[in-house]
């Protein structure tokens, strides 16, 4: 069982709005939007681009290899119905948390209100 780890502090993440962290193996690309913070896989699982070169559009991050969309918060590409890993996050105060577990959907999840 994975465990909270320190990754950020919340006023890296307001400049440039995205960062990139590595705990362990894991290469994690970290994405501010309004006041949340989402965290999903860095290496695309189509052909290895980098997410946080993409850009962040209306809850997606589009990658910049081929456009491919992510939904923030679950990783689902919904045409190419394939998943990128993401993470759970928190933000306490400045710091900002993931568990460096790898969440993948295997259908498209239910449909948001
Ligand atoms: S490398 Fe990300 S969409 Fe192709």
């Amino acid at each position: 069982m994975s465990e909270w780890v320190h990754v950020a502090h919340l006023e890296e993440l307001t400049r440039g709005r995205k960062k990139v962290v590595t705990v362990g193996s894991e290469e994690i690309a970290l994405f501010l939007v309004g006041d949340r913070v989402y965290a999903l896989h860095n290496v695309c699982l189509h052909k290895q681009r980098s997410l946080a070169k993409g850009t962040v559009f209306n809850g997606r991050v589009v990658c910049p290899g081929h456009q491919w969309a992510f939904d923030l918060e679950t990783g689902w590409e919904e045409e190419k119905e394939e998943c990128q890993p993401t993470y759970e996050v928190k933000v306490e105060g400045d710091s900002v948390h993931v568990i460096p577990q790898r969440r993948v959907l295997t259908e498209a999840p239910a449909v948001r209100d």
